[in-house]
């Protein structure tokens, strides 16, 4: 058994997230859909297939975070429908007839797969935002007439808001997602930005349709059940109280870190403690900087800045005393502009006690030389 996946966490790996897991089954259950919002790699995805396990509905995953253009996006959402097809008629000839039935007035050729059935488009179809609607509603017919419930899972999201010129796909899944009662409909977004651009805004189709779901760091006592758990089967021994607060302080409890290092450390023969665990991290920061530097360097040179004073100081709430843009050697204005773009591409987050935080630890431990 994976204790710590770096991938995905389902089953045994999926720790806590009970209050977010009744919550999904609740929505599912009350046709309501769902959005998932959090910052990349916090467990919007995990949390949505293993809601979809407990449920035990068929579901399409459809990643969009790869889709470049709106074909893209329109051919994405019509193998997710084709997949939900296949998982709904049992045998793969009455599977063609259905899937041959379904997209014929749609001018797509279907072409039977593993999972599911594959579509091929016609150059001169239709336009992408009807033949996403009529599929969904077509989807949404042959559920009802199975009476079966199924999930089209719509992940990383913002792609959409991205690509789209217009509001016309938003408009045409808002409009199948209303009248759907069998056809479940769950989005997750990553760019808190553009997200709620999509889903905040009056005037796009998406104000009000969901129920948005807040995904935070998981606690510390629910991954200290977890990790002491999992570390006493691998080594048939207990972490200690120190260790575990070594790992927390170099994670910050983000949900991959706390994986990734924790599953570096159970290579180890040997439990490892703290001062292992502080030259695993080390080793994991060196091998990553130059990946690390390579990104920022995407960033302007006044974020940079920012961000690297923002590293070495974390106890910073105030950004725009004279002292400050003194020591930043940035002025107010150039501050103001930067940490809002830092904000906005999720570098940066405002924790509880009002400290300007950055919000990967990798990224933290890069820039402020500690190691
Ligand atoms: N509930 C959880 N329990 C344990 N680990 C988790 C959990 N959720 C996410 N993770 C870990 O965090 C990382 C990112 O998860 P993922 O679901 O891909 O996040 P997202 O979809 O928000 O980018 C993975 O390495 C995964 O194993
Ligand atoms: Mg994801």
């Amino acid at each position: 058994m994976n204790y710590f996946p770096t991938y995905l966490a389902i089953d045994e790996a999926f720790c806590n997230r009970k209050e977010e897991l009744s919550r999904m089954i609740y929505n599912l259950k009350g046709n309501a859909p769902v959005l998932l919002i959090s910052p990349r790699r916090f467990g919007k995805t995990s949390l949505a297939l293993q809601a979809f396990k407990q449920i035990k509905w068929p579901y399409a995953h459809v990643d969009l975070y790869k889709a470049l253009s709106q074909e893209d996006i329109e051919k994405y959402i019509l193998n997710g429908v084709g997949n939900l097809l296949g998982q709904l008629e049992s045998t793969p000839k009455k599977l063609l007839h259905l899937a041959g039935d379904f997209f014929a007035s749609l001018q797509i050729k279907v072409v039977l797969e593993k999972a599911g059935v594959k579509l091929e488009f016609n150059q001169n179809k239709i336009s992408a935002t009807d033949t996403i609607l009529k599929s969904l509603e077509k989807l949404h017919e042959i559920a009802k007439n199975k009476k079966k419930h199924v999930i089209l899972f719509l992940d990383e999201f913002q792609v959409v808001g991205e690509i789209a010129k217009n509001n016309s796909i938003e408009a045409a899944i808002r409009e199948a997602a209303q009248k759907s009662t069998h056809v479940a409909y769950i989005f997750s977004g990553s760019n808190r930005h553009l997200i709620e651009e999509i889903f905040n805004d009056k005037k796009r189709p998406f104000y009000k349709l969901c129920d948005h779901i807040k995904l935070n760091r998981i606690n510390q006592d629910e991954y200290t059940k977890y990790i002491q758990a999992a570390f006493k089967e691998i080594y048939k021994d207990i972490i200690n109280q120190e260790s575990l607060k070594i790992i927390f302080e170099l994670t910050e409890c983000h949900a991959y870190y706390i994986n990734k290092l924790c599953s570096l450390l159970s290579q180890n023969k040997i439990l490892a403690h703290s001062k292992e665990i502080l030259i695993t991290w080390q080793r994991f920061v060196l091998e990553n900087k130059s990946s690390i530097e390579r990104e920022l360097a995407l960033l302007s040179l006044n974020q940079r800045k920012l961000l690297i004073f923002l590293a070495n100081e974390p106890r910073i709430t105030g950004l725009f005393s004279k002292e400050l843009t003194q020591q930043v050697n940035l002025t107010s204005s150039s501050i103001q502009r930067a940490i809002a773009t830092l904000i906005e591409k999720d570098y940066v987050y405002i924790d509880e006690n009002k400290f300007y935080k950055i919000l990967d630890p990798l990224i933290k431990d890069v820039l402020n030389n500690k190691f």
